[in-house]
């Protein structure tokens, strides 16, 4: 028997932009998933974690592709050498936080445990990276990355195929954010394809956006790791704004973005896949971060209250 892990996680800024090659910005969460690997006498995955109502349900056939992936990955067959996979810890399962990512991670770590394998973080992340195809094509590798390494990070996919940046970041003190639950769940895959038919429609509009972003990235990364945080807070607005031209928003998110501003954070804008899933607000101090949640639970959303830059 071994037990693996991975971070969830939320993209500060870059969801989507990062796909082409942009840089982007994502802070691991304190929470995560557990993955229990045991022998059994036939194949079983047991998916315990908590999760949005529906999640589980419409993920499954990703998921089940997802791990196909991962065993062909690691050279495990599970017919030859049947397991038990328990997936469980305090990750709440939902579009946005990087659930697919942390399962994935998660898995590979079990595996390399029980089987003995013998791979490192980079390998780990490899593996990770298969797993998450399995939810969504093409992914650009920044939620495997967040999930195995943790922390905060700046990301940059290589767009010819080699290996990928991540540099650490540091703030100089770690911040309250909030992230609120819309509740929908999103299919990346989908949403993805629609950013980039959209985007081949229209190359000078999207140019215009991504050459705006590029901005926007830069200074926060400046903001971020010198304190700034009202900056920080701005350039989110700009960001959610920018992803709302890209039509990854929705009613929901944008209402839950107008709410936490109205209470006071300092920024707001979706985080992930978007058009349902989660969004974030930036809320220095256990004060503000309490008020913008429970504005939100109010209207009833659940929300996570937790911290960046740990
Ligand atoms: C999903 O968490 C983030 C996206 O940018 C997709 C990806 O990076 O693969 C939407």
């Amino acid at each position: 028997m071994a037990e693996g892990y991975g971070y969830g996680k939320t993209i500060l800024f870059g969801e989507h932009f990062v796909v082409y090659g942009l840089p982007a910005i994502a802070s691991a969460l304190g929470n995560k998933t557990t993955a229990v690997v045991e022998d059994a006498g036939k194949y079983e995955l047991v998916d315990d974690r908590p999760a949005t109502p529906q999640y589980k349900k419409e993920k499954y056939e990703e998921q089940v592709e997802s791990n196909k992936l991962i065993f062909d990955a690691c050279k495990v067959d599970v017919e030859k050498t049947p397991l038990k996979i328990t997936l469980a810890g305090d990750l709440y399962a939902a579009s946005g936080v990087g659930a697919s990512a942390a399962s994935a991670a998660a898995i590979a770590r079990a595996l390399n445990d029980h089987f003995q394998l013998g791979y490192d973080d980079k390998r780990i992340n490899e593996v990770a990276y298969e797993g998450e195809k399995g939810y969504h094509g093409k992914p650009s590798g920044i939620d495997n990355t967040a999930a195995v390494y943790g922390g905060l990070i700046w990301f940059v996919k290589n767009l010819e195929g080699g290996a990928n940046t991540m540099e650490r970041l540091k703030m100089p003190e770690p911040t309250e954010i909030v992230l609120g639950n819309t509740g929908l769940t999103s299919s990346t895959k989908e949403v993805v394809g629609d950013v980039r038919a959209n985007r081949e429609a229209e190359p000078e509009k999207y140019k215009k956006i991504f050459d705006e972003y590029s901005e926007i990235v830069k200074s926060a990364r400046e903001a971020l790791t010198s304190g700034g945080l009202k900056a920080v807070g701005e350039l989110m607005n700009r960001n959610h704004n920018l992803l709302q031209e890209i039509t990854v928003s929705c009613k929901e998110l944008d209402f839950l973005v107008e709410l936490a501003l109205d209470n006071g954070a300092y920024g707001a804008k979706l985080t992930g896949t978007g058009r349902g899933g989660l969004m974030q607000a930036l809320t220095p101090g256990k004060e503000l971060q309490d008020k913008v949640a429970a504005a939100m639970e109010k209207e009833g959303f659940t929300t996570f209250k937790t911290r960046i830059g740990v």
